[in-house]
């Protein structure tokens, strides 16, 4: 008998390919929405499950898919998964490493390079038949200094990049790279070091136990004022808090930010309303409709991963991914 696939978060598109290469082997059912705890009868059935970031995989819903083998996600993120109770009950879980970090790098270039010559409020003035110039000075990015707070594979691209614009890298991993170390002529920093002498502070670290809050309201005032802070990573790296209060006071000169809090859930008011949102999610929330409206703060949808040639890598992974676990390819990556 076939083995059984519930595709959740996929749109038309994706899922063209998806059954092109996949309907021979297995049996599939495509959802465009996030799996819940809500909606998880849908994969009642499921050998394998196949998800992107916003169906967060909880004990509850495990608990309701007693069939299941397999959790294959379509990102590189897995914190939207519960390793632990997977685990326990014997459930593999794969991902996408690869497919962005040259993708994800270029998206953080266009945050930084939005703010430091205000495309963003150029654009709107424009747009609105206004050319003057004034208030749309920028800075250079060469000679400055930007600090790298993960250096990874997408790390690594962003420092490539940063080398190309002139910068000084300074770098914050737990895991020294002495390859990149010598080949890019970075330095090594502690944390607060690297937030008090970095002109553009860039995170790209996973988000677990140990990096939850690493920006927070004890080490904020550390970063040099007017700096630009930019996230593609995940919103909880950073505290709420600080990042509203340096943003609020100056210390970040400006905000490029493609994961937020809440991101979830800001698009969908009535769900908002619908669901039980705990009440520090929805001040999160209203928090960021307010970074929204200042005009040194950038947010783009979860973009960074959605290029054309990104989102094909993804596809492809996740179908040898799946393949290679029903054991017609040799070589998968488990987490
Ligand atoms: P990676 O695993 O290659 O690199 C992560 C780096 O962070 C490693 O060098 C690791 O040593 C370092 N690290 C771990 N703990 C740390 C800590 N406490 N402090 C500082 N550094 C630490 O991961 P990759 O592929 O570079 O991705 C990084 C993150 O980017 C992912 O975990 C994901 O959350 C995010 N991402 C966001 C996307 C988007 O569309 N916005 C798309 C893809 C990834």
């Amino acid at each position: 008998m076939k083995m059984h696939i519930v595709f959740y978060e996929v749109n038309n598109e994706e899922k063209a390919y998806l059954k092109k290469y996949l309907s021979k082997n297995f049996s599939l059912e495509f959802y465009s929405e996030p799996l819940t705890v809500e909606n998880a009868n849908s994969a009642a059935n499921a050998d394998i499950i196949s998800v992107f970031i916003f169906s967060k995989i909880t004990q509850p819903i495990l608990d309701k898919l007693h069939n299941l083998k397999l959790i294959s996600t379509r990102s590189t993120g897995f914190n939207h998964i519960n390793l632990k109770a997977a685990q326990k009950i014997g459930i593999s879980v794969c991902n996408v490493p690869y497919y962005g970090e040259n993708t994800v790098a270029e998206h953080t270039f266009a945050l930084i390079l939005a703010l430091s010559r205000n495309l963003h409020k150029a654009y709107h003035r424009t747009n609105q038949g206004n050319f003057s110039i004034k208030g749309l000075r920028g800075f250079d990015l060469k000679g400055k200094t930007i600090g790298i707070i993960g250096a990874g594979s997408i790390g690594t691209h962003v420092i490539k990049m940063a080398k190309g614009f002139g910068m000084n890298v300074v770098v914050f991993d737990p895991v020294e790279n002495h390859i990149v170390k010598e080949l890019l002529e970075i330095k090594y920093l502690p944390l607060e070091e690297l937030l008090s002498v970095s002109d553009v502070i860039s995170l790209h670290c996973p988000y677990n136990e140990n990096t939850h809050y690493l920006i927070n309201m004890s080490n904020i005032n550390r970063v040099k004022k007017g700096a630009l802070f930019i996230n593609t990573a995940r919103a909880g790296i950073i505290e709420p808090s600080a990042l509203y209060y340096a943003i609020d006071s100056g210390i970040f000169g400006g905000a490029g930010l493609d994961v937020f809090e809440g991101e979830d859930l800001i698009n969908e008011e009535n769900q908002m309303l619908s669901k039980n949102v705990p009440v520090e999610q929805m001040e999160s929330i209203l928090k960021t409709n307010m970074l929204l409206r200042k005009e040194n703060v950038i947010i783009t949808p979860h973009i960074a991963f959605d290029s054309k040639e990104a989102v094909e890598r993804i596809l492809e992974t996740t179908v040898e991914n799946i393949e290679a676990f029903s054991g017609s390819r040799k070589y998968y990556k488990v987490i």
